[in-house]
Formats: C-alpha cells, structure tokens, sequence
C-alpha cells in the first residue's frame, strides 16, 4: 500500500509593521519605481522589537493545525526551517515544540538552506511519513530576515521581509507529495551569504555588523537557470506533462525570476501565486506563506496539482510537487 504525505492544513503569520518602498527612499538612494520594476516589491513586512522567528511560526502553526483540525498531541514531528533562529540552540523546532505543547517525545529540529529551506523540510517531513514512521508532521518556514540585513545597503535591504508560513502534513492512502528533488553546489557560497557567524567572525556578529552580502545579477542568471531546470526534471521524474500542472508556487525572491519560470514551464501568470509585491522575500517562509494565502482565497483546490520551487544561498535549490 502506497503511503503519501498530504497536505491537511495551512497557515501563515506576517509581522504587523509595514515597510513601504517610499519609506526606503529616505533611508538609501533608491526609489519605489526602482525597486517595483526590477523585483515586483512594494512593500514588506518587519518583525517588531522583541518579536521573533519563534513567535511568527507558533502564529502560522496554529493557523494550519486549526485549518487540519490536528491536536498538537497528534503531531509526530516538527521540521523547521529557517535561517533566523531565535538561538542558537535549542533549534527553534524546540522551541516551538514548547510554545505548541507538544509532549509526546517527538522529534523536532530545524533545517538551514536559506531560502530553499522549507523546500528542503517538506522533502525530509515526507520521506519520515513514506517511510512510516510519522503520522502527522508539522513542516514550518520562519523567518526574521531583517535582522541580518544592513539597512544602509541598497543592494540587499530594499528585497527582503519577515514572516512565517506552516502547513500539516498527514499520512494518507489517497494523493499527496509525489515527488520531490534537491539541489546544492557550495561552489556558490560567497554569491549570496552572511560571511560570519559562531565560530567564524564572531567579533563582528558582537559588534553587530554579520549581514547578507549579495552579488545581486550572478544570482538572478543562476536562478532562472536552476528554477527553469528543475521544474522541467520533476516532470520528467512523474512522467507529466507542462498541462498536468494546475499551479506554481516559487519562491518570491524577484518577480523577473517568477516570470522567467512561468515562462519555462508555458503557463500564464495566473496559473502562478504571486505575494512578492506584499512580502518580499521571505527566505524559507516564502513559499509556505505564498501556498497559504492561495489555498485560503480558494485559488489551490483540492485534487489540484502544485509544483513549490525555490533557490536560496548555498547554493541550494529543489522543487516538490504534489496534489493537493
Ligand atoms: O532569495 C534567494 C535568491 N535571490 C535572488 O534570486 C535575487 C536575485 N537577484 C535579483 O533579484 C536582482 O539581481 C536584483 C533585484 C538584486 C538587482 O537587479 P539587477 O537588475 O540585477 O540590478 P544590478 O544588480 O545589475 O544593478 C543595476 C544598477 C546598479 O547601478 P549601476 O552600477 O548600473 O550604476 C546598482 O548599483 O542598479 C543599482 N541598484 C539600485 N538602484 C536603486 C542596486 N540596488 C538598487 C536600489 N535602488 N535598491
């Protein structure tokens, strides 16, 4: 008997401070129009002081637990994945399992490959449920980006945002995740990456200068490159078709790159889910925010089948596609 991990439930949580691009006019040179015809971006939400990754994924956790009706009792794993966590240990799946009270002795832990993050979650939450030991997953992408972002570089703080997206992820006999393939080549590293950290640097992480560096156009012709690639191998692993495909969710990292993608795969933009201009880029949480606000607008129905892609630092990047 096939066993599927299939999406039960979804949920988000945005930050409640808005950032516009007119209020980034006064703190880099840069410009709203600038900034809208080259990434799509209008506007993004920030964390407030105090508020952390942690705190944005219990709200969107809650939301998708709600959504499938699941007890956090129930759940038998948490994977989370971020590139902002709260601490650095305990992983903020710990963290969370906490916040959620999950007692059950279940595992938890995060998974860090920046933007591709909750890509490459989603892959591990279902190979643990195909592989039959967990029965409910909770698979999270959260993020505080902002704070490892230099506000006085035009390059970088103009493209990035907060947020959470989460969905449940339930065993089931009948449709689900089909599919899912992964990528990374660390020959890529220094093309978009915070260069210090724990033990590499940690003087400038004290002294408060550890932010993302990015060489923006090697990047951008690397990511349609890789996106359109991929897309193109996931079908071909499920033997489908470009018509088979009923939506896209990508990561909303520049809407040049979603273009790009749709283009790739011959479907019309309004077959793909687009929250860049609202959200920026929200690394891991990207794609599960997107996904959420879809699948709530009843736009991603049931039977429906969706391709999730992204590519973030690392260079990672994958794509899972399943039926919704
Ligand atoms: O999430 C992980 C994956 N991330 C991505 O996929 C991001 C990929 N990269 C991109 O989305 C684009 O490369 C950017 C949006 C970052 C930049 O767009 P671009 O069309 O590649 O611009 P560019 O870097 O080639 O820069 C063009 C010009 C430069 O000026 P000069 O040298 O031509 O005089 C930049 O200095 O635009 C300038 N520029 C800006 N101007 C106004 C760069 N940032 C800004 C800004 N406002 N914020």
């Amino acid at each position: 008997m096939t066993i599927f991990a299939r999406v039960a439930g979804t949920g988000s949580s945005l930050p409640d401070r808005i950032l516009t691009n007119q209020e980034l006019e006064s703190m880099v040179d840069t410009s709203d129009e600038w900034i809208q015809s080259r990434t799509g971006i209008s506007e993004r939400r920030i964390a407030a002081e105090g508020e952390t990754t942690c705190d944005l994924a219990e709200k969107a956790s809650l939301d998708a637990l709600d959504a499938a009706g699941v007890d956090p009792q129930d759940i038998d794993l948490v994977v989370l994945a971020t590139t902002t966590p709260d601490q650095v240990f305990p992983s903020t799946a710990c963290l969370l399992q906490e916040r959620l009270k999950i007692s059950n002795n279940s595992p938890a832990f995060d998974v860090q490959a920046v933007c591709s993050g909750f890509i490459y979650a989603l892959d591990l939450a279902n190979k643990f449920i195909t592989g039959g030991n967990v029965k409910c997953a909770l698979v999270v992408g959260a993020e505080t980006f902002s704070r490892i972002i230099d506000w006085t570089d035009r390059n970088t703080c103009v493209l990035f945002g907060d947020g959470a997206g989460a969905v449940v992820l339930k065993a089931d006999q009948e449709s689900g995740i089909t599919s899912s393939i992964l990528h990374a080549n660390g020959a890529y590293n220094r093309l978009l990456h915070v260069p210090h950290g724990v033990s590499k640097g940690f003087d400038r992480v004290q002294a408060g200068g550890a932010f993302t560096q990015m060489q923006g156009s090697e990047v951008f012709k690397f990511a349609v490159r890789a996106l359109g690639d991929i897309v193109d191998e996931v079908l071909e692993k499920e033997g489908l078709s470009k018509n088979d495909i009923d939506w896209l969710v990508p990561h909303q990292a520049n809407i040049r790159i979603i273009s790009a993608s749709a283009k790739r795969l011959g479907i019309s933009l309004d077959k793909v889910i687009v929250t860049i201009e609202r959200h920026g880029n929200t690394s891991a949480a990207s794609v599960p925010l997107a996904f959420d606000e879809a699948v709530r607008e009843g736009k991603i129905k049931r039977g429906q089948r969706v391709i999730m892609e992204a590519l973030g630092g690392g260079f990672t990047w994958g794509a899972v596609l399943m039926v919704y």
